[in-house]
């Protein structure tokens, strides 16, 4: 049976996030889309824990929200219709992981998508909520306009983080062809 770590890179994410996030933990999904991360992130935490998601499209959160309700795992989980740029308004906590999937919603409007200055901002804000030991993962897509300039200025932040500070990993594929997906981790080793 083949890996699905070597095909994708959310579920690349999910293995490395597997003993961080546990029972009650608080977490963020600052793009929630179809909400397949925000379930995730909902049931690893339970109900002594808390998830809060952002989405800028009221379709993505609506639809988030029903798919929640239907698994019974809305009472953890505070769905917010807002830019994550501006997660610092609706978080007065520290947080143990935060997931990025940026760029488009497949099945929504393709030129509604996440963009180089609101990711970068929401990105400093994250390394601050971040608890020591926690973890930001963020899977970068670059086959569409604007990818790469966010990649660019996301690697620009990230890798320039002090090593006493943070740990930085990148993985990407390296023989697939049309722009294969990325993902960069980072650890907050301090406070
Ligand atoms: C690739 S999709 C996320 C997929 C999602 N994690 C899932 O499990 O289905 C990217 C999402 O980012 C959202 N987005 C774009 N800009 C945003 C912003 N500034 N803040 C929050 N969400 C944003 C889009 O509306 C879109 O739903």
């Amino acid at each position: 049976m083949r890996s699905k770590y070597l095909t994708n890179v959310t579920d690349l994410t999910k293995l490395i996030n597997k003993d961080i996030i546990k029972e009650g933990c608080v977490v963020i999904d600052a793009t929630v889309g179809n909400g397949y991360d925000t379930q995730y992130l909902a049931e690893k935490v339970g109900n002594t824990g808390k998830v809060y998601g952002f989405d800028i499209q009221k379709e993505a959160i609506e639809n988030t929200k029903k798919r929640l309700e239907k698994e019974k795992l809305f009472n953890n989980v505070t769905l917010i219709l807002d830019g994550h740029e501006n997660m610092d308004k609706y978080i007065n906590e520290k947080v143990d992981s935060i997931f990025f999937n940026l760029g488009y919603l497949p099945k929504l409007d393709h030129n509604i998508k996440t963009k180089a200055d609101t990711t970068i901002a929401a990105l400093k804000k994250s390394l601050d909520l971040l608890k020591k030991n926690g973890i930001l993962s963020i899977c970068i897509y670059l086959g569409h306009d604007g990818g790469v300039e966010e990649k660019e200025a996301i690697e620009d932040l990230l890798f320039n983080l002090e090593q006493k500070n943070f740990d930085v990993l990148k993985c990407s594929f390296k023989n697939q062809k049309n722009n294969p997906p990325q993902l960069i981790l980072v650890e907050k080793k301090v406070d």
